[in-house]
């Protein structure tokens, strides 16, 4: 008998079955394929040695193992282009998803269907041939529930739980399913025993869309905690957590401050010894470090002294102009960050203009309004709830400046947003005589 496999983080492609003699070919672990084919019959007792040789072997990546019970069975993603069609991950994404094995057996959210089939490699594995009884869908957005489907078709006996709003949305996704007596609508402080497991479900509406619930695992001490605490970046990247997660949670929950806040509120009534999020890694220590981040981005809280300084600018004059007041800050002991609008990721710009306590926006003029990017840049600041923050504002013009106009009525949209004065305005290219309105706008921004 001949079994080939091959999953990520494995480095086992071929198992000869010949009686009692078993025999594994290995290949180098870079050269992993992500597709399973099983040729010949392989029944349960085969199955189960196989899963205990490929467990004995102990290359299952450090995330693989949250506790003696509960598996991670995520999947990494490095060829996407652009998460959400919007936001460059350099570094790839994880898909995380747990397996809870216990008298039942519980599939804590699926995958985006982009990496189906390398999920169902990591699934079955740790199911070591039993079957689930439940899925557990904490948030429909497609990177964790676009599996669901699939996973559902194959195991026709397992149960969805979800929150109401969840079991409502499942059939806008996929209108073919029945999922008619599939599912159990569970609200807040629900639980759902699974042996010496219990689950506790807390609502998380809004964090990030309003189906969404974290979950927590009375036995472990785990919580689930969904898009929550989650960062860009495959598992197998290993990165300092706080800058992919900060513009993660900028960009993707920016808006729904209160809403975390909430659900930091309700944490804190659980003893919490590990954080298993939807995307990133598996949080084990320094929990307060991370709890704290996230308070302080939900507040809408500068994380750092500092002038975030963005420019859009189509010839240099005005980057010429912001450089300058780069300068002038720095002279007065201001840290800076300076982003030229046109070429910065603007994911990582919103997520500056929120870590920073100060922001500068300097900007041509164009067709009787704000150069695009600039526009662009201060709606994503509104429409993330950008809040509390001091603000310089420099424009350029050749004919009739009115950047500066258009950038003050929309921070003025925003909430608790102080200007700064003087507006400094240019003409064309900055000269000497606007070197003191400049420094006066430093001077302001440095108080
Ligand atoms: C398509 C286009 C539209 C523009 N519209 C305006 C305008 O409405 N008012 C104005 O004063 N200047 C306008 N300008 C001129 C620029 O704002 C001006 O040259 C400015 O100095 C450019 O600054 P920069 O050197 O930072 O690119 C426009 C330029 C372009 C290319
Ligand atoms: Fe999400
Ligand atoms: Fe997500």
């Amino acid at each position: 008998m001949f079994v080939d496999y091959a999953t990520p983080g494995l480095s086992i492609t071929r198992i000869r079955f010949n009686g009692y003699n078993l025999s594994l070919i290995v290949r180098h672990p870079l050269d992993v394929g992500t597709k399973v084919s099983i040729f010949g019959e392989i029944n349960r007792t085969v199955s189960a040695l196989f899963c205990i040789f490929v467990k004995s072997l102990n290359v299952n990546n450090q995330n693989m193992m949250i506790s003696e019970t509960i598996k991670y069975i995520g999947v990494d993603d490095t060829d996407l282009d652009l998460f959400e069609s919007q936001y460059v991950i350099p570094n790839g994404v994880s898909y995380n998803s747990y397996l809870i094995v216990d008298e039942k057996v519980a599939i804590m959210d699926s995958v985006d269907s982009r990496k189906q089939e390398e999920w169902f490699v990591n699934l079955e594995r740790e199911l070591c041939g039993r079957t689930p009884d439940y899925l557990v869908v904490q948030h429909m957005e497609p990177d964790h529930a676009g599996s669901i489907a699939a996973v559902v078709e194959k195991y026709p006996q397992m149960k969805i739980v979800a929150s109401a709003k969840a079991v409502q949305m499942l059939s806008n996704f996929f209108s073919k399913v029945d999922f008619s007596g599939r599912t159990i609508s569970v609200k807040e402080g629900d639980t759902l025993s699974l042996g010496a497991h219990t689950l506790q479900f807390a609502m998380a509406p809004m964090v990030h869309w309003p189906e969404a619930m974290v979950t927590y695992d009375m036995l472990d001490k785990v919580i689930f905690s969904a898009d929550a605490f989650g960062k860009f970046g495959a598992l197998a990247h290993e990165e300092e957590w706080a800058d992919e997660a900060r513009r993660y949670y900028i960009n993707i929950c920016g808006k729904y401050g209160p809403s975390v806040q909430t659900l930091l509120k309700k944490l804190s009534n659980f003893d919490i010894a590990c954080i298993c999020p939807l995307h990133g890694p598996v949080l084990k220590k320094n929990l307060g470090y991370y709890i704290s981040l996230y308070n302080t981005w939900s507040l809408y809280e500068p994380e750092s002294e500092g002038v975030f300084i963005a420019y859009a600018s189509i010839y240099g004059g005005t980057a010429a102009a912001a450089y300058k007041l780069q300068e002038m800050l720095e002279a007065k002991d201001e840290k800076c960050v300076v982003a030229d609008l046109s070429r910065y990721d603007m994911s990582e710009a919103v997520a500056n203009a929120f870590k920073y306590g100060k922001l500068v926006v300097a900007a041509a003029s164009y067709d009787g309004g704000v150069f695009p990017v600039m526009h662009d840049f201060l709606h994503h600041l509104q429409i993330k709830g950008l809040r509390n923050r001091r603000v310089g504002i420099v424009e350029n013009g050749s004919w009739a400046p009115v950047a500066g106009r258009v950038m003050r009525s929309m921070l003025e949209q925003m909430k608790q947003m102080e200007i700064a004065e003087p507006m400094v305005t240019i003409y064309s290219r900055m000269k000497d005589e606007d070197l003191p309105n400049i420094e006066a706008l430093a001077n302001a921004m440095a108080e």
